[in-house]
């Protein structure tokens, strides 16, 4: 078969130009599993209401069955001169059982028909998702069980700011990556809603029944406008931007284990199998995967960026247009799932320079606001005390020392109700005082610890 069917209506042949320029067929031949699914639904369904005998279903069925399976052992040859991937399944399943294959496009159309495949591909991509951010989370969180005690500065504007557990710091991610999976459980009901029965736009003039095929097919819910149905790709926008929030999160954690690794701060190792060399420079030992995290995010952005611009101002309902909405969304897919694994496999593998974190944390001035709460304590209202600490590390700085190298005559020129005791102000006591819920002290670390691994075993 080819497609002199559509051509009835015209005088002439489609330019060869055209038809490269509007086959879909490079790229939608993935979505080979999800067409035959969704014809083999439909086919059971016409027969059910009568629309077809169950014997025409039943070799409809077959042949699409034969088809998926030549498509599985590279048998199949997709042609471009039938545009897309409904277009090349049915004309195959003509060759395979003759005329009757014309019946399947009963009571559907390419518009419903396509709309339903991207809707199960999406559903399978937010799966996949879905399991990749849960391996990411584990291994955040055995990391962070095996660096328990481990001491870190903890930042603002790249400066030391306070001491933090290290374990705290990396639960922040795990926190990140568990709304990025609610993200993506919230975007599955609005993706699991069958289109087909819509029709080209109008819905169709047969007795079919939409809430069978919707069981056949997997979906809870059944699209309550034709037009709506295929008209929309509101779901593909939404995998988009959950995926772009979860690039953004990738990018971040990238950005810091690189930072981390370099000599400047020797926080981590990153293990040699995750990092290259380089062509010239011998000694060197980069931290690619990470970069590449961060800057794979681009091409995600861009994808949302593409979809949404494809999608704007278009009119009810249909257009070619939205055949556009397929590439960005593979490449997504395609770029978060991998990005998802091979972070979990570099961060299980990262050792951490526990010395050098903890001589992070002490020095730097980090427990200055732990000297103004000592003031404050005692009655000297927090403003004032924050003046009193200023100075003084004003003092220790011009000193060439740390706040830890002063001794109590030093302090008390600042204020006399320091005492001896303000020497107990370790980097320990500091992490220690932060007793409140999502805090930094061992205590509440490991409350968080403890909820991440119920939310990880599913508990
Ligand atoms: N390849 C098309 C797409 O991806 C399938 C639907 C074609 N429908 C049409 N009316 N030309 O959107």
């Amino acid at each position: 078969m080819n497609l002199e069917f559509l051509r009835c209506r015209f005088k002439k042949d489609t330019d060869k130009v055209v038809a490269n320029y509007t086959a879909s067929i490079a790229f939608d031949h993935r979505l080979y599993r999800e067409d035959v699914a969704g014809s083999i639904a439909h086919a059971r369904m016409l027969a059910k209401q009568g629309i077809i005998s169950e014997k025409e279903a039943e070799l409809i069925i077959m042949g699409l069955v034969s088809i998926r399976e030549e498509i599985e052992q590279g048998e199949f040859q997709f042609k471009l001169e039938l545009e897309d991937i409904h277009m090349n399944i049915e004309a195959r399943l003509l060759e395979k059982i003759g005329e009757v294959a014309g019946k399947l496009h009963t009571a559907r159309s390419r518009n419903d028909q396509v709309a339903l495949d991207l809707r199960l591909f999406c559903k399978e991509a937010i799966a996949e998702t879905i399991d990749g951010l849960r391996g990411l989370q584990g291994a955040i969180l055995e990391v962070a069980e095996a660096n328990k005690d481990v001491v870190m500065p903890g930042y603002t504007h790249l400066q030391r700011a306070q001491p933090v557990l290290f374990a705290h710091h990396l639960l922040a991610y795990f926190e990140m990556l568990e709304r990025d999976v609610h993200r993506f459980k919230d975007c599955l009901d609005r993706t699991c809603v069958l289109p087909l029965g819509s029709g080209a736009l109008a819905g169709v003039p047969y007795p079919t029944d939409r809430a069978f095929l919707a069981q056949e097919i997997g979906f809870d819910q059944i699209s309550q406008n034709s037009i709506d149905a295929v008209s929309d790709r509101d779901f593909v926008i939404e995998y988009q931007a959950a995926a772009s929030i979860t690039m953004m999160h990738l990018s971040r954690m990238g950005e810091e284990l690189v930072i981390w690794s370099s000599e400047e701060f020797r926080f981590i190792d990153i293990d040699d199998a995750y990092a290259t060399g380089s062509s010239i420079m011998p000694q060197k030992k980069n931290p690619d995967v990470a970069e590449l995290g961060r800057g794979k995010t681009g091409r995600v952005y861009g994808n949302l960026l593409g979809i949404l611009t494809t999608m704007k101002a278009l009119p009810l309902s249909y257009n070619r247009d939205l055949q556009e909405d397929k590439e960005g969304l593979f490449d997504t897919v395609d770029t978060l799932l991998p990005t998802l694994e091979v972070f979990t496999g570099m961060l299980k593998t990262v050792r951490v320079n526990t010395e050098r974190t903890y001589q992070a944390a002490a020095g730097g001035y980090s427990l200055a606001t732990d000297l103004a709460d000592y003031l404050v304590k005692r009655g000297v209202p927090f403003r004032q005390a924050h003046a009193i600490v200023g100075k003084l590390v004003s003092y220790a700085i011009d000193g060439n020392k740390d706040l830890g190298q002063l001794d109590i005559r030093e302090y008390q020129q600042f204020s006399d109700l320091f005492a001896k005791d303000v020497l107990d102000i370790t980097v320990e006591a500091s992490v220690a005082a932060r007793n409140v819920i999502g805090g930094t002290a061992p205590g509440q670390v490991q409350a968080q610890l403890d909820r991440a691994r119920s939310v990880i075993e599913g508990i």
